[in-house]
């Protein structure tokens, strides 16, 4: 047993949240491409029809696999739920998102819905955040916005590829991954970071989730409401 077999199990009971005539927002990463891969057999068991929103190429393709009936964002003006992982969660319950570099998006959908479900393993949960706050910025911003970022305490880094090429998200910005140690006020620094010219989404989320699964090691899994 381990975190897989708990996200796997997580995400079939998460989908008692789904009702028919559903829209879905489909977070990006691990954590949500188990509950896409989950969502595709439970809407085919059930015989109901939802339709999906994607936050990223990432997870389109394996909703595309999965046979999902998706629609883009520009289409809805809200959403009934919206399932996505978390790079980290606090006490407070707001989240560290951005680490495959959907974070505007995800934001978007995050905002617009009635219902959040965020699924994590246990890794992920901590007092205080502590590691690096995804930033991203429009590219001809970039010294300009890190200056502002150090000034801040912050100590930012260009997101790369392994070959050393820039990261571009798919609205053609780069990503500064910002370290700022550990972080007491992270509505305060997320309201600093955003009143920045040039950052287009910082990736401190603090509306706080509906329901929050925790995955374990033993393969078992927690639910936080
Ligand atoms: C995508 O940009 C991120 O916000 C992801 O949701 C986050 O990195 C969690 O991903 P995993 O489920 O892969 O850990």
């Amino acid at each position: 047993m381990s975190f897989d077999d708990a996200i796997k199990a997580l995400s079939l009971d998460a989908l008692k949240n789904v009702k028919d005539g559903h829209v879905i927002g489909l977070g990006s990463g691990r954590a949500a491409t188990a509950l896409v891969k989950s969502l595709s057999k439970y809407i085919k068991t059930k015989k109901i029809a939802v339709k999906c929103v994607p936050t990223s190429m990432q997870i389109k393709l394996i909703a595309e696999k999965g046979g999902l009936e998706l629609i883009d964002a520009d289409q809805i003006d809200k959403i009934d739920l919206v399932f996505d992982g978390a790079d980290q969660i606090d006490k407070n319950k707001f989240l560290i998102k951005g680490g495959g570099g959907a974070l505007l998006k995800e934001n978007i959908l995050i905002s617009a819905a009635k219902k959040v479900i965020i699924m994590a393993d246990s890794s992920k949960f901590v007092k205080d955040f502590n590691r690096t706050i995804p930033i991203e910025v429009q590219p001809s911003a970039r010294q300009i916005v890190w200056k502002k970022i150090e000034r801040l305490s912050g100590k930012p880094e260009l997101r790369t590829l392994d070959r050393g090429y820039p990261f571009f998200t798919e609205n053609s910005n780069i990503i500064l991954d910002c370290g700022f140690g550990v972080i007491k006020n992270p509505k305060i620094l997320q309201q600093k970071l955003l009143n920045i010219p040039g950052v287009i989404e910082v990736g401190i989320f603090t509306r706080k989730p509906d329901i929050i699964y925790k995955a374990k090691a033993n393969g078992k899994f927690e639910i936080l409401t």
